[in-house]
């Protein structure tokens, strides 16, 4: 019966990451590969779930007062003026945000540009509205955009062009001239933009995030994605979120009822009260995640990765296999959940340009079969166990030895 399946379902089959997340499940690996805290989440917006569940909002709802919120956030943090009444959608999580934006605007042979290495989930979600990916290569170590790069990948079956900052897994902030680079382009081809904000509020030092739509003429043409999940630690809450003109707006509310017809009422309540929190809470969520970003830059460079760019932002950190390691990407992991008891993501999941197909010697890797990104989302104590894990592998330079097992 299964060529019952669809041609879509089919496409779709497990990764090597997928397999390598069981073998970590059957090692009991500490968890740096997924993008989800070991932490609970704050005590004032769990009171607040409890105390809407209690209050029985419990049914298919709308909380207007939460796009009311959102727009004054746009117009605070980014100088946008935005409509609470028709410029909103509020969607299961980012996820779903997304999704429905792209079913929104995309037509079967619409092309839409993606930087690379990304997110994974947006390839799918282009394909299955019969959308064509176009990856353009951002530049390691730093992940630069190269603007010929971008212009050379943009051509008038353009629609799109898909924009995650602070980004998902290397860390990077798109700087001003780079986002201003994007919206050059956007205009002069008369195309959208699709941003991806679920960072928004997790930059380091002197970073800060702008949205693409604060860009002169790029609010017509710009839908905003964010969500809950990551500013407040609750990825199971799925209340995430889509602001963008009104025509768009309305289509993704449209889609979003055929689909999922509401975000989960209760939490859609204290997501109200999450976004209403002081600015010491965005203060200290920062703060935070910058102390673990250079806990675990400082752990991973004293083991020999190469670590030429600090995360400017997010939860990941995208380090390159040490050089004299002459590992891939899969195989590292591999050795690392086995050997050391840890577990993170390679990084050839979020490449899409430029793998090389076969490979002649074991020294003939691309860059894309190099790098590992760790989460750095975690308790101090999964952090500092990780880490005690990683020293026991270490030799007396305190590097760390791995070596090619055969089980
Ligand atoms: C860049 C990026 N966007 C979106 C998501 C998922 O967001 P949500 O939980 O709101 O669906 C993630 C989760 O890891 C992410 O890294």
């Amino acid at each position: 019966m299964e060529e019952k399946l669809s041609t879509v379902a089919k496409s779709f089959t497990s990764s090597p990451i997928q397999e390598l997340s069981h073998l970590a499940q059957r090692c009991s690996a500490i968890n740096l590969a997924e993008g989800f805290p070991d932490f609970p989440a704050p005590a004032h917006i769990k009171t607040a779930a409890v105390s809407a569940i209690n209050s029985d909002f419990n049914q298919y709802r709308h909380v207007q007062g939460l796009c009311d919120h959102l727009a004054i956030m746009a117009k605070k943090m980014h100088g946008l003026d935005v409509n609470p009444l028709t410029d909103i959608a509020i969607c299961c999580g980012q996820t779903e945000a997304f999704a429905a934006a792209v079913f929104a605007i995309i037509d079967r042979g619409d092309e839409v540009v993606l930087f690379d290495p990304s997110y994974e989930t947006y390839e799918g979600c282009i394909t299955m509205a019969g959308g064509i990916p176009v990856f353009v290569a951002l530049d390691p170590p730093h992940w630069t955009l190269d603007p010929n790069k971008l212009l050379q990948s943009v051509t008038r079956r353009t629609k799109a062009i898909v924009l995650n900052s602070p980004q998902n897994p290397t860390g990077k902030v798109f700087s001003k001239d780079e986002l201003e680079t994007i919206a050059g382009v956007c205009r002069t081809w008369n195309c959208l933009a699709i941003t991806d904000e679920v960072y928004e509020h997790i930059t380091f030092e002197n970073e800060k995030h702008i949205s693409l739509a604060s860009f002169s003429g790029m609010q017509e043409r710009t839908i905003i994605t964010s969500s809950l999940s990551k500013t407040f630690s609750v990825t199971g809450w799925r209340v995430g979120w889509a602001i963008a003109p009104a025509f768009i707006a309305s289509a993704i509310r449209n889609i979003h009822v055929k689909i999922t017809d509401s975000a989960p009422a209760p939490f859609q309540e204290a997501a109200l009260t999450a976004l209403r929190s002081p600015s010491e809470y965005f203060e200290s969520l920062r703060r935070d995640y910058e102390s673990k970003r250079d806990y675990i830059v400082k752990l991973l460079a004293g083991i020999g990765f190469k670590i030429e760019f600090k995360p400017q932002g997010s939860i990941f950190l995208f380090a390159e296999i040490p050089e004299s390691c002459l590992l891939s990407d899969v195989e590292y992991v591999k050795e690392l959940i086995k050997q050391a008891g840890v577990v993170a993501v390679p990084g050839r999941g979020f490449f899409h340009t430029n793998l090389s197909m076969k490979k002649i010697s074991q020294e003939d890797f691309s860059y894309q079969e190099r790098y590992i990104r760790f989460a750095f989302c975690k308790s101090d104590t999964t952090l500092a166990a990780a880490a005690q894990k990683l020293g026991k592998l270490s030799d007396a330079t305190g590097r760390l030895k791995l070596h090619h097992s055969d089980t």
